[in-house]
């Protein structure tokens, strides 16, 4: 019966469209709602389950110092633990992020979220594997001044996992507002490993925003930028800009979380020091690995083991992201090249000048694009962070040789070794699709439908020209507000010249995706590079992944394919598969799987 009800309100909340009228254009201007009658929690406590830890947490509206001068509004998590242990919320004082949530394996938890934003929310726990009904999925947002109650019991073994919104179509918008945390899990096995603690085990979660002259964050999702990703103009760790940090001379645990909407980042240490790894999303590796460099994109995290004994004390040491290539639509980094020869990215260059134009007005206009006039390029190089080795460590930790131990899933595991499951990524008009489809709140394809308990084998691949040529082409002719369109215009203006010459628009609209699957994590077992000639640049990334341990986002570069195994165990409903691009999530590139 509950159910019944809860699927009728979900209807509803279909029916009304949610989100697709605002357009993003938050958060300088205040959404006004009509407030709607309804119960003020929308979901319950079941009443059946008995919670280790209650934690209530609010997303709210707020404002912090990030620039000099005048201080950020932004949305931002503030959570309290109201029964059981304390340490469950770690408070971060002087940041926008909200706290970090701190749980251990096995325990059960209740948190009632707040939803005090303008706006429809539901929040997610990224990486953390839970029931539908407390996955955060979008058919569960809940309208201002509503709760909603989680409960789950902690699944995952010990890692770094996130919490950010899951609205329909506002999920970059909410998240590029401020609205993100750190949820760290511990287990038994982890705490006996030597690994650096306390205050060497250090955050530093990536992000990019854009700032306009009132120190205010400038976000748009429209035109182009639905196709490209938003790309800020500066880069913040844990919130702040030119981050700087003091260290001790000796081993710490940096856990990475790339937090941006859409920026990748290629991470290296400015002493040509190899990069060591130590656990992948939220997961501990069985062994450590190193690598030149390491790719990550939006929604990943990264475990870094870095020792500062060497270089010692009074050196200073840089965290960069490198650059590199061949990710995005062709005609991008030609553009992105002539905008520097006209000017640089100081100045109006000559992208610049074609997104005034083609939003119309200028920058304080918020014209589609104008917002990203003066972004940092994907895949250029730029510093992350600063680390200046102050003082000399009294003891250090050497680097285990074994870190978490568990059994690898095998090929004969899968309920399907010989016909993987597709995830095939295509477009349609000025869509990116997931098998062909864009998002139905509560849709799932014969191929989505996934008996429960079971370990598939999948395969990520890119399908652009797979789809009906008609239908894509009539799309495209749509409009000048069209994608297509849009970089059309772009190309006219800054010399975009080889891009009416790269094929259908399957083909223009190649770029990479980072592929995130909801519930238990995944095995890679294989990536097949970009055949002969579709691959451009796919040299200035290849060694930066990695491929063992486990996952539960992975980058798929133009043309590559990537066969993984992932369980769908515990839980039936409907379980998200998406691209973590928020703009492309949010532009609908995202499907459920229903486990039944
Ligand atoms: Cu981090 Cu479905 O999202
Ligand atoms: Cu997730
Ligand atoms: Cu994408």
């Amino acid at each position: 019966m509950a159910d019944k009800v809860d699927l009728k309100r979900r209807r509803l909340i279909q029916a009304a469209g949610v989100g697709a009228a605002s357009l993003a254009a938050f958060p300088a201007f205040p959404i006004i709602l009509k407030r709607q009658a309804g119960r003020k929690v929308a979901r319950p406590p079941s009443g059946t389950f008995s919670p280790d830890v209650e934690i209530d947490l609010v997303a709210g509206v707020s404002r912090v110092p990030i620039l000099k001068g005048q201080p950020t509004s932004v949305w931002r998590y503030s959570a309290k633990v109201t029964k059981g242990d304390p340490g469950a919320v770690i408070p971060l004082q002087n940041t926008y992020l909200g706290p970090i949530l701190k749980f251990k394996t096995g325990q059960r938890v209740r948190i009632t979220l707040k939803n005090q934003l303008p706006e429809q929310h539901i929040t997610h726990w990224h990486g953390l594997h839970s029931p539908f009904e407390a996955d955060g999925h979008p058919s569960y947002a809940i309208r201002p001044g509503q709760e909603y109650v989680y409960e789950f019991e902690v699944k995952n073994q010990a890692g770094t996992n996130w919490y950010h919104p899951h609205t329909n179509m506002l999920t970059g918008s909410q998240a590029y507002a401020g609205l993100a945390g750190l949820i760290i899990v511990e287990d038994k096995q982890e705490q006996g490993l030597p690994l650096p603690r306390g205050e060497f085990d250090v955050p530093l979660v990536i992000q990019d925003r854009t700032f306009n002259e009132r120190n205010q964050f400038l976000y748009d999702r429209r035109g182009p930028i639905a196709m490209l990703g938003f790309l800020g103009e500066r880069i913040l760790v844990n919130g702040q800009p030119d981050f700087t940090m003091q260290v001790a001379s000796r081993a710490y645990r940096f856990r990475v979380l790339n937090g941006s909407n859409s920026r990748l980042y290629k991470l290296a240490w400015s002493d040509h020091s190899p990069v060591t790894v130590i656990a992948t999303d939220g997961a501990l590796l069985e062994k450590p690995v190193t690598r030149p460099y390491i790719m990550i994109g939006p929604g990943q995290r990264v475990e870094i083991w870095r020792d500062f004994s060497k270089p010692g004390v009074g050196k200073e040491i840089t965290l960069e992201s490198l650059e590199f290539e061949g990710t995005m639509p062709p005609g991008y980094e030609q553009q992105m090249r002539g905008r520097r020869a006209m000017g640089g990215r100081g100045g109006m260059g000559a992208m610049g000048r074609g997104m005034g134009m083609m939003g119309g007005r200028g920058r304080m206009g918020m014209g589609p694009l104008a917002v990203m006039a003066n972004h940092i390029p994907q895949g250029s190089a730029f510093t992350i962070a600063r680390f200046h080795v102050t003082r000399k460590a009294k003891d250090n930790l050497e680097l285990p040789k074994q870190l978490y131990s568990r059994p690898l899933y095998r090929l004969e595991d899968t309920v399907n070794p010989d016909h993987p499951r597709p995830i095939a990524i295509g477009t349609k008009g000025r869509h990116f699709t997931l098998n062909g489809k864009v998002f139905e709140m509560l849709g799932a394809l014969d191929v989505e439908t996934i008996p429960v308990n079971t370990i598939q084998l999948m395969e990520i691949f890119h399908a652009h020209g797979m789809e009906h040529e008609g239908e894509e082409n009539e799309k495209q002719e749509e409009g000048s507000m069209s994608m297509q369109g849009g970089m059309r215009g772009m190309g006219g203006m800054g010399g975009m010249g080889g891009m009416g010459g790269m094929g259908g628009g399957g083909m223009m609209m190649s770029m990479v995706h980072p592929i995130h699957l909801h519930g238990p994590y995944f095995q890679i077992v294989k990536r097949t590079p970009p055949r002969e000639g579709h691959g451009l640049g796919y040299d200035t990334v290849k060694d930066g992944f990695i491929n063992e341990g486990l996952h539960d986002t992975v980058l798929a570069m133009p043309d590559e394919r990537i066969t993984l195994i992932k369980p769908f165990t515990d839980y039936k409903g409907l379980f998200l598969y998406h691209c973590h691009n928020l703009e492309h999530e949010d532009a609908e590139m995202m499907r459920n799987f229903k486990v039944v």
